[in-house]
């Protein structure tokens, strides 16, 4: 009778590092290396690249296509690139998922180092060993967990990024202090209270710590379910980085708002929903949404629509609701939702659809 156990067989480490991307040539060996990129970042940052080749992908989402995956295989064909080679991401998220998925699936896996250059993909794109491709119009249904050997944070690089792009990804930033609170909830605050007296986004040592403290709560949730497997209800369940997304993706589809916007109106919508049901104290809800509209997110359905330039009529909140029952979390009658209990405390759990649905209808 055969009995084997493989318990390691789909663990892999990754260090996670500040410094500037002139640090990458240490990282890598530039004659083993191949360079992933859109053309504006190597536009803006080309000329700290270790001297590899490199590849250029579309931005934004088109870059997560199938033809843009088929290209970047191409490339590492013409390159010979082997299994000793490592694949290099520098971007936001959406080269770091092409690319990742490119390095999982080249001749079985091969090693990858990302270098994030958005906020978001700073705080929550380059840790967690998700990757993917869109297809058909659906985001991320191609995808695997592996984790790139190394992440690289290089703050300077935000220097460049558009305040539109910078705020969306403040969301996930926020959405990480709501899910820590403590500490890392009166940092933001702070970070919010300077804002409204005028200094503009956080830079230096503040973006940094931001950073940091982000990286350091997802990192939390990813080691103790790397593979989203623990039960929903466990306390350090992935679901719970969640928090926010029900809404908010229903706000996406339907909206077409940008994906920090709609995490920033869905995550104060969750929070006063809870608030509705006495399960959250309704004075952090608004203090949530007055974190949010500091840095100029939406807080709410209203703001969400007013920003979609939509009116925020009956049509608008029934295709919200409509969203929200094509969620994927979504179980018979029921959701799984992201809950906050309080400033620091969030569990998952289900939730009727019906009663959601009827909040997102009559919410502010
Ligand atoms: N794998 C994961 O765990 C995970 C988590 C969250 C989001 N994502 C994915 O991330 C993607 C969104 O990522 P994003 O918000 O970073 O957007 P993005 O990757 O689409 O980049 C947005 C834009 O910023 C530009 N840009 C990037 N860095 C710049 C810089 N330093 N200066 C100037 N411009 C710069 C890019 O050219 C692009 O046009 C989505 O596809 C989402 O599904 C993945």
């Amino acid at each position: 009778m055969i009995d084997l156990r493989l318990e390691s067989v789909r663990r892999q480490a990754t260090r996670v590092r500040s410094g500037g991307l002139e640090a990458l040539a240490a990282l890598v060996d530039p004659a083993r290396a191949v360079l992933v990129c859109d053309l504006e970042v190597r536009r803006l940052h080309g000329a700290k690249f270790p001297p590899c080749p490199v590849i250029e992908v579309a931005r934004g989402e088109e870059g997560k296509s199938f033809a843009s995956y088929v290209s970047v295989m191409e490339s590492f064909s013409k390159f010979t690139v082997d299994r000793g080679w490592t694949v290099v991401a520098v971007g936001g998220g959406a080269v770091l998922d092409l690319a990742g998925f490119a390095a999982a699936t080249w001749l079985r896996g091969v090693d990858a180092v990302f270098v994030p250059s958005t906020l978001l993909a700073m705080v929550d794109a380059s840790v967690g060993g998700k990757n993917g491709l869109d297809l058909g119009g659906r985001k991320n249904q191609v995808g695997a967990f592996r984790p790139p050997r190394e992440v690289l944070v290089d703050v300077s690089l935000l220097d460049t990024l558009s305040d539109a792009e910078f705020v969306s990804g403040m969301a996930e930033a926020l959405k990480h202090g709501v899910i820590e609170g403590g500490d890392h909830f009166a940092f933001l605050e702070g970070l919010g209270a300077g804002r409204r007296s005028g200094t503009p986004r956080p830079g230096g040592a503040a973006l940094g710590e931001l950073v940091g403290r982000s990286l350091a709560c997802k990192a939390r949730y990813v080691e103790a379910d790397p593979f989203e497997e623990l039960p929903a209800e466990a306390p350090l369940s992935r679901r719970v980085l969640n928090l926010g997304h029900t809404i908010g993706h229903a706000l996406e589809s339907a909206a077409g708002l940008r994906h920090g916007h709609a995490v920033a109106a869905g995550l104060a919508s969750i929070c006063r929903f809870q608030a509705s049901r006495g399960a959250f104290p309704t004075g952090d809800a608004e203090r949530i949404a007055r974190l949010l509209a500091s840095f100029g997110l939406p807080a709410s359905v209203a703001e969400a629509a007013a920003l979609a330039g939509s009116d925020d009529g009956p049509a608008f909140r029934s295709r919200v609701a409509d969203a929200l029952a094509a969620d994927k979390k979504r179980d018979g009658s029921d959701v799984l939702v992201a809950l906050p209990c309080a400033i620091g405390a969030v569990r998952v759990g289900r939730v009727e659809l019906a009663e959601l649905s009827r909040f997102v209808m009559e919410a502010p």
